[in-house]
């Protein structure tokens, strides 16, 4: 059965489609601008006007939708420009949804506040001497906020990757009473703290100042944890759920799926992304096949829809194929 391509494809357990791609870009000030990042050949920061070309040719290829990413033009300890209605990304999403690939698209915003806030953390932090803490219920409020001001600029999909506790609740009373009952929440329920976010750091540039996330993110070695982290967002209204990092974590997906029955996604992220690309860039891995072994590893593992940096260039692959 595994002689020939046409008795491999017969035999094949698992597939990938375009629509089932995610790509996250990220949104810069500016006109004209695609500054690549130095630790992820091919991802850039890109101007309003560029994004909405990226998403053009994204949805030519059929892909199923984009996660936005904003760096703001200036930070503040209250996150002013996640929330603000002139904010990068709720320009993004205007300029998106005039654009016809806005409309093909699922246009997913991020809800956190790391990428807008001086010191980086993804809550409101309460500094005392060198003690810090990040303080989870006054953060909820300006996630509310954020997750409302992006609805209403067009996101389709709001996605808080924040990990407070209680913010989809939040979330949730904040979008039905101002209307926007029809707004689906994708919870990082299950948002393990990883060394594998690094890359994204530099390209949001919301490394945290101090400290890090382990005061707020998932302990790597726990899978229970996870459950009941998704059990509680869905009791709070969550509607599908994103596991991330993937590739580290392609247990506690099959766990997740196996549990279950709601949509599920998992992020492959910047470090996966990068790793891969390191070894390219040496000629250690064949691009082409590692890239779609991952992508396919995420699948199998059970995820519905993946996040990942290689939309464009997996979903060409694919279509070379059809
Ligand atoms: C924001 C956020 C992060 C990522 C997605 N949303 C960074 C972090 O938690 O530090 C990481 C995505 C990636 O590494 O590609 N909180």
């Amino acid at each position: 059965m595994r002689r020939t391509e046409p008795l491999r494809a017969l035999a094949r357990e698992t597939h990938l489609e375009p629509g089932a791609l995610i790509l996250p870009l990220f949104l810069c000030p500016g006109e004209g601008v695609r500054r690549e990042i130095g630790s992820m050949p091919g991802v850039f920061n890109l101007s309003v006007d560029e994004a909405v070309k990226e998403a053009e040719a994204a949805a030519s290829l059929g892909i199923g939708g984009l996660l936005l990413f904003g760096l703001p033009e200036t930070k503040d300890e209250r996150a002013t420009g996640a929330w603000d209605e002139q904010g990068i990304v709720q320009r993004g999403l205007r300029a998106m949804k005039q654009s016809g690939a806005g409309r093909k698209l699922v246009v997913m915003a991020d809800v956190c506040l790391c990428e807008y806030t001086s010191h980086g953390h993804c809550g409101i932090v309460k500094q005392d001497g060198e003690e810090y803490e990040i303080e989870n219920d006054s953060s909820l409020g300006l996630l509310a906020k954020t997750a409302v001001s992006l609805a209403r600029a067009g996101a389709d999909v709001v996605a808080p990757s924040d990990m407070m506790d209680g913010r989809v609740a939040a979330i949730r009373d904040a979008l039905d009473e101002e209307g926007l009952e029809q707004t689906p929440i994708l919870s990082y329920a299950a948002k393990f703290a990883s060394a594998f976010y690094g890359p994204f750091r530099e390209a949001a540039d919301s490394a945290p100042q101090f400290g890090d996330r382990r005061s707020y993110q998932m302990d790597g070695a726990n899978v229970r944890e996870a459950m009941r982290e998704i059990d509680l967002d869905l009791a709070e209204g969550a509607d599908m759920i994103l596991m991330k990092p993937a590739m580290p974590y392609l247990d506690v997906i099959r766990a997740v799926r196996e549990r279950f029955e709601v949509p599920i996604g998992a992020y492959q992220v910047s470090g996966e992304y990068s790793m891969l690309h390191a070894a390219f860039a040496r000629g250690w891995l064949e691009p082409q096949r590692a890239m779609m072994e991952s992508l396919v590893s995420i699948r199998r593992a059970g995820a519905g829809f993946i996040v990942t940096y290689f939309a464009t260039e997996a979903a060409k692959v694919l279509a070379a194929r059809a």
